[in-house]
């Protein structure tokens, strides 16, 4: 129903914040598009300007090749969802969802209809005659869901809208948003500084940073072949063990260890051009024992969580140079116990040390 398309747009807050820097984005039609980066990178800018709140400073926002760039937003067909859903405290939940609908003098046989067909959706029509104050915080949160699905809109943005909520019921209103969109088919973006609520509810994500999208692409690209340092960390957690390295010859040296590279890699990482690198694994990737295996590296746990389905391991190389492994299950140690690690050349990563692009897979 609604392609959305951002052609270097920027945005300059005044006197020279620069937000955004010459983005640009395709969302497809009924695609559930997930903006993530940390707190203050512009993800609600560039929301606001696809709702039409904000307006660019410079560069096109197109809604199926139709420029809106400066169309405002009550011409846009779209709902947005917030953090806060301020619902009317006197009206119950069938007046709250209704109301935006009454005001545009909307016939009320219409209006009833939307509500219950929304009501049902959301798994919400016992609730109807209830004041919000009789509702959880999950329930209101679904009424303001409903409150915007009466108004058929194309497109559904959202700012953030399980922040509010305790960690348990979070899950759970992830799981309605990926079902809802299922149900109603329409172009969802949806902004969170979470990388896991990205991952999970994503068909693509797109990783904002420094004024830019650092990667764009779905969440097995961006967690298997990560673009650049930036998004090898911000994805996955624990996060990923980053080492100061050195390519010499046919190894890997960070600190005292070295790391031996299979043929195929070296060619690739030669036509590169040899130099300082970071070597990054991730700490599931790392297999830890408590005997010597082949090329294994023998380091000292110095921390040991066990968290029920994992157990995160810190451990320092006889160098000092320190890393995180995450192994399923209890692993069977003590702080200050020798172990043996090693990891697989097929998941380890190598950035280049000035640009931070992974030379790998870039
Ligand atoms: N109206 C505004 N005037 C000036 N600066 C703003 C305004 N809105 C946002 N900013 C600044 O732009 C940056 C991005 O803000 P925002 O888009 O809200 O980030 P996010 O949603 O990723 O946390 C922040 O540094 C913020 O202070
Ligand atoms: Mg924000």
């Amino acid at each position: 129903m609604v392609r959305i398309k951002l052609e270097k747009v920027n945005k300059i807050f005044n006197p020279d914040v620069h937000v955004l820097k010459d983005i640009d984005l395709e969302i497809k039609d009924k695609e559930f598009i997930v903006l993530v980066g940390p707190s203050g990178c512009g993800k609600s800018t560039c929301l606001n300007i696809i709702a039409g709140l904000e307006y660019v400073t410079d560069g096109r926002v197109l809604f199926d090749d139709v420029d809106v760039t400066y169309v405002p937003p009550k011409e846009r067909k779209i709902a947005m969802v917030f953090q806060s859903y301020a619902l009317y405290p006197h009206m119950n939940v069938r007046e709250n969802m209704g109301f935006a609908l009454k005001l545009s003098k909307m016939n009320k046989k219409e209006i009833k209809k939307r509500v219950e067909a929304a009501a049902h959706l959301l798994e919400i029509s016992t609730l109807l005659d209830r004041k919000p104050k009789e509702l959880s915080g999950g329930q209101r949160q679904r009424v303001a869901l409903g409150r915007s699905i009466v108004r058929n809109p194309t497109v559904f943005l959202f700012d953030e809208p399980l922040s509010n909520l305790d960690a348990k019921l979070r899950i759970q209103t992830r799981g309605e948003i990926i079902k809802l969109h299922r149900k109603l088919q329409i172009t969802q973006v949806y902004v969170t500084h979470d990388q896991v609520e990205a991952m999970s509810m994503a068909d693509r994500i797109a990783i904002l940073f420094d004024g830019v999208f650092q990667q764009i692409g779905t969440p097995s690209e961006v967690y298997n072949k990560p673009t650049n340092k930036f998004v090898a960390g911000f994805i996955g957690s624990p996060t990923m063990n980053f080492w100061d390295a050195k390519l010499s010859n046919d190894k890997i040296k960070f600190g005292k260890q070295e790391y031996p590279i299979p043929n195929d890699l070296l060619i690739k990482l030669k036509s590169k051009g040899m130099g300082d690198v970071i070597l990054g694994i991730r700490p599931e990737h790392i297999i830890i024992t408590p005997d010597h295996h082949s090329q294994s590296y023998e380091v000292e746990i110095t921390v040991i969580e066990f968290l029920g389905a994992e157990t995160i391991v810190t451990f320092e190389f006889s160098d000092k140079i320190s890393g995180m492994i995450s192994t399923p299950g209890f692993y069977d140690a003590k702080m200050g116990d020798k172990a043996y690690i090693s990891f697989p050349s097929e998941k380890i990563h190598i950035f280049d040390k000035n640009t931070e692009i992974n030379l790998i897979h870039y």
